[in-house]
């Protein structure tokens, strides 16, 4: 039953993604020596069928770079992701790997191919592969080797045609180091790594980025373009941008709503706490009031939900309870708004109860 729950949310969430809009490499925005080296690696290995690791901090685009790398892969097949740390070990196996007829209570009748099976000609995005379990790491090894998987309970290797594509913003080397991550899987999926630059390495590409999210904003909501005061910018330019583009991203985008004149001046660029200052306090439009869109105020309205109740639950999964919503889902709106957690260690023990980074 829990299987079934758990399988119908990730084909949502894979739907999702493969309906989703290509993204090419001419959607990736950067003109720093650092970003054109990357972009470079990447076109130049897209056509192969090797496996790709691409290795960056949070928000640097390391999914903007896989779905580019397929969509230039010349694979007739689509894009599927999975989020390795969303899913418990048994869930993610059946995901991946598929099962046999009565392996599970509650499983499909006739058992059901896994997402290496399925993503026929195709890419298999594994994110955040450092959170993947031990024991699956080493059949995911095996299915790397050999080519073929074999589905839980059953007894024959079936070949698959997905080429992988690795992400992780962990420092693998020290996770091998602790016996944290299979070694033997670190070099099977390192052959070609592709690091991609945290923001602070280029500044360089900030106004580009800036310019970049501001035409997209105005166009999306039919107004003309707009920029940034020369001030806001120097703004921009000199913060440290812990969660890097996607962190950019949005404080473009709440400069956007913030500001109505065409040039966005300073007072509109917050950063981290200023933000939880807008989201929960008198700054934040009033509903149906002035130009903003219903789909903004709706976004600020679930992130100033979101931000409550991650702060009121002992976890992640409690929030996710309260909200009625999954585990899956509250992970991938946090990801959505920026909303990070720091994690406590107390006891030995980590948790999620943490101080929520916005
Ligand atoms: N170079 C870029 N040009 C334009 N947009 C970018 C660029 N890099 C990242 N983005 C945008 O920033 C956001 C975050 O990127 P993405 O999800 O690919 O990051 P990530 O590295 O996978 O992050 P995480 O480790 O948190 O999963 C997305 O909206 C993406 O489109
Ligand atoms: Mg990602």
């Amino acid at each position: 039953m829990e299987i079934d729950k758990g399988l119908g949310e990730i084909e949502r969430m894979a739907r999702s993604i493969t309906g989703s809009k290509d993204i090419s490499f001419s959607d990736i925005i950067g003109q720093s020596r650092a970003m054109i080296g990357a972009i470079d690696f990447a076109q130049k290995i897209a056509p192969t069928d090797a496996v790709v690791a691409l290795r960056g901090d949070s928000g640097t685009g390391k999914e903007l770079f896989a779905r580019a790398i397929h969509e230039a892969s010349g694979r007739s097949g689509s894009f599927v992701a999975i989020n390795c740390a969303a899913l418990p070990e048994q869930l993610l196996e059946s995901e991946l790997f598929g099962y046999v007829d009565g392996a599970f209570t509650g499983g499909c009748k006739g058992g059901k191919p896994g997402l290496f099976e399925r993503t026929e000609q195709g890419t298999l995005f594994l994110d955040e592969i450092a959170e993947m379990p031990m024991p699956s790491q080493a059949k995911i090894l095996r299915a790397l080797q050999g080519r073929r998987v074999r589905r839980i309970g059953g007894a024959r290797e079936i070949p698959y045609d997905a080429r992988l594509i690795t992400a992780t913003n962990r420092d693998l080397e020290a996770l091998v180091k602790k016996k944290a991550f299979r070694s033997d899987l670190y070099y099977r999926i390192n052959v070609l790594p592709i690091h991609i630059p945290p923001l602070t390495q280029r500044r360089d590409d900030i106004p580009l980025l800036v310019e970049h999210f501001l035409f997209h904003l105005s166009s999306r909501l039919g107004r003309s373009a707009r920029c940034l005061s020369p001030q806001a910018m120097e703004k921009m330019i000199h913060y440290p941008w812990p969660g890097n583009i996607r962190e950019l991203k949005h404080v473009v985008e709440r400069a956007h709503i913030l500001c109505e004149t065409e040039e966005i001046g300073e007072q509109a660029i917050l950063f981290g706490s200023q933000t939880e200052e807008w989201i929960t306090g008198c700054r934040v439009p009033q509903s149906g009031s002035g130009n903003t869109p219903l789909r903004v105020q709706m976004d600020i309205h679930e992130r100033r939900i979101l931000v409550h109740a991650l702060k009121d639950a002992a976890s992640i999964r409690e929030a996710a309870r309260r909200l009625g919503i999954s585990h899956p889902t509250v992970l991938a709106k946090m990801k959505k708004h920026d909303i990070r957690m720091v994690r406590n260690i107390t006891d030995g023990r980590t948790s999620d109860k943490a101080k929520i980074n916005i």
